[in-house]
């Protein structure tokens, strides 16, 4: 069974195809975040266009890529939310169009799904159950899971996810969207503890997450450390990339460890654009060395959004006998909790 896979949920169009016998065997991937850069986030309206003309030929290079023609497809699974709406649109409308053109079967896949079972798709893949750290631009959860469908949300943000605190603080910081990347290389140059931000809401139980606060902590701390010509000196930027980047590593590290001692679990996967955070990644392995647990990722490329997640996570569905209608619907707000489970 083949299946192709397309991402377009937010900002990067990604098509790959999963096969049954041979694994991922075409990746392709075009990132709109330059277009994006110059307004500071993402513009919704050119992102649906983009993907309008991005995605076909990524499908044409995805086919090349696997020396196939469309005739070897078995299936097609696209992003079906949560997303930007127009975005989510022109994916499902290319895969319904194309799987009715193919006679084929489509499936609109849950995007944090596909995240969550990104690490499936590397050498050692984790073996359910596990504790997962879903940490993107749009979300911040940890799940229970005991098996695919099988989701338990144990808690959330209830305000900014913590990818939009970093792109944030990295804006009053001067940097560009999305600014995840840049404030971590800012932080490597800080210096520890001249500044201490709070860990918002760990000193009460309970697995939410709240970073918004963060944000407004930076501003006042920027506004607090303006130098004579009202900008920040180098040194202290740095400084203030570092109290907040390890306050967020912090809070997300206290958390995982109560979600892993509430369901007694050893395994925690992490995925999400945030979990290629190289400070959270070290101060998480050494947490899940003292807890004698073990922490899975996917691949970098895989953290951030592509269409490989997409193409493995509609290839389990899909075989499990799942099919999506004709009609054309997405569900920019869709709670993982509601998908099936797969037996
Ligand atoms: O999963 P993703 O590609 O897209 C969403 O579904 O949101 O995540 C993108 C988010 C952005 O907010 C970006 O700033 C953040 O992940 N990000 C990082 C890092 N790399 C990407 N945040 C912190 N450190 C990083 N190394
Ligand atoms: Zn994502």
């Amino acid at each position: 069974m083949k299946i192709l896979g397309i991402e377009t949920s937010c900002d990067e169009t990604g098509v790959a195809i999963f096969d049954e016998e041979k694994g991922l065997i075409a990746n392709q991937l075009y990132s709109q975040i330059e277009m994006h850069a110059d307004y500071g986030g993402v513009v919704p309206e050119l992102a649906s266009r983009d993907h309008i003309r991005k995605t076909l030929p990524l499908i044409d290079a995805a086919l090349k890529e696997a020396n196939l023609t469309a005739k070897d497809i078995d299936g097609i699974a696209y992003t079906a939310g949560p997303g930007l709406v127009g975005a989510l649109l022109v994916g499902a409308t290319i895969a319904r169009s194309l799987a009715y053109a193919w006679q084929v079967p489509a499936l609109g896949v849950h995007h944090m799904e596909g995240h969550l079972l990104a690490p499936m798709l590397e050498d050692n893949p984790p073996p359910f159950p596990f504790v997962a750290l879903l940490i993107s631009g749009g979300h911040t959860q940890l799940v229970k899971v005991d098996g695919v469908g099988q989701y338990e949300l144990l808690g959330e943000s209830i305000d900014d996810a913590a990818g939009e605190a970093f792109d944030k603080t990295g804006k009053l910081l001067g940097l560009d969207y999305p600014a995840g990347v840049p404030v971590s290389k800012l932080a490597e140059q800080g210096t520890p503890n001249r500044f201490i931000f709070p860990r918002p809401m760990t000193d009460r139980p309970g697995l939410d997450f709240s970073f918004s606060g963060l944000k407004t902590f930076a501003a006042n701390t920027i506004n607090a450390n303006l130098n004579a010509e009202g900008n920040l000196d180098e040194q202290t930027r740095c400084d203030i990339a570092h109290a907040f980047q390890q306050a967020v590593v912090d809070t997300i590290i206290i958390k995982c460890k109560r979600a892993l001692q509430q369901t007694g679990y050893k395994r925690l996967v992490m995925a999400g654009g945030v979990s290629a955070n190289k400070q959270l990644r070290a101060d998480l392995a050494e947490m899940m060395k003292n807890l004698k647990g073990e922490v899975f990722y996917p691949r970098p490329q895989f953290c951030t959004d592509n269409g490989a997640m997409i193409a493995y996570t509609g290839f389990l569905r899909l075989k499990h006998g799942e099919h999506t209608d004709l009609s054309v619907s997405v569900k920019p707000r869709w709670a993982m909790t509601d998908l099936p489970e797969i037996a």
